[in-house]
């Protein structure tokens, strides 16, 4: 038996990955706790989300990074979280934070990586003049966007696109990947071997 995953999911803004993830656990197709819902931003939609769904929440203010980050590592083990999630949280951790969770965050990324990381990503596809671009959920390390790649999904881009609609078609697909990955996150699935992200047929626990 898979023990329920406890996440600890890093928010910014609006909050809609972090809304599919709340969907998936509600109709019972990831067996997954949010634990705590932890953002930089004290008026972030997503703390809203996380408040209608009854899950514990913490605003935790920037300043001196090392403090600010000292917080986050508090709030995470205190609540016993066995993986991270960066749903639309725009800071960039240290390698300092990232080494002390190895292989236990991730996040989602709007291209298909290693291209268009960092900022507006859709905005870099668009003016690149890329026909497909899509999206990238990939364990975080010390490399901005740059760590192991677990799922993408290729999304094309229309003559007509403007950065919304193409954004618009991406974050439907987001979702899909960013639950994905939790679930074989928490089914034990996702084998690292390098750079190299290998999905299991079956979960460890089964094949004992
Ligand atoms: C998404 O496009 C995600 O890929 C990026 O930030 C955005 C967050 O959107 N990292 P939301 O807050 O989940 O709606």
């Amino acid at each position: 038996m898979n023990k329920k995953l406890r996440l600890g999911v890093l928010v910014s803004g609006r909050g809609t990955n972090l809304q599919a993830i709340i969907d998936s656990i509600n109709e019972g197709k990831l067996l997954a706790e949010i634990v705590i819902v932890i953002s930089d931003n004290p008026k972030a939609m997503a703390l809203e989300r996380a408040k209608i769904a009854n899950i514990p929440t913490a605003y935790v203010k920037p300043g001196k990074k090392s403090e600010f980050e000292r917080e986050i590592i508090r709030i995470l083990e205190e609540n016993k979280v066995n993986l991270i999630v960066l749903a639309g949280f725009m800071r960039i951790l240290s390698a300092d934070f990232v080494s002390r969770f190895p292989l236990r965050i991730i996040n989602i990324h709007p291209s298909l990586l290693p291209s268009f990381p960092g900022l507006e990503a859709q905005r870099q596809a668009l003016e690149y003049g890329v026909k497909i671009t899509g999206c990238t959920v990939h364990f975080v390390n010390e490399i901005v966007d740059g760590g192991p790649i677990i799922l993408q999904e290729a999304v094309p881009v229309y003559d007509d696109d403007t950065v919304e609609s193409l954004s618009a078609r991406i974050l439907e697909k987001e979702h899909k990947i960013l639950v994905e990955a939790i679930r074989l996150f928490g089914e034990n699935r996702l084998k690292v071997v390098g750079r190299r992200v290998f999905i299991d047929k079956e979960g460890i626990d089964q094949c004992l």
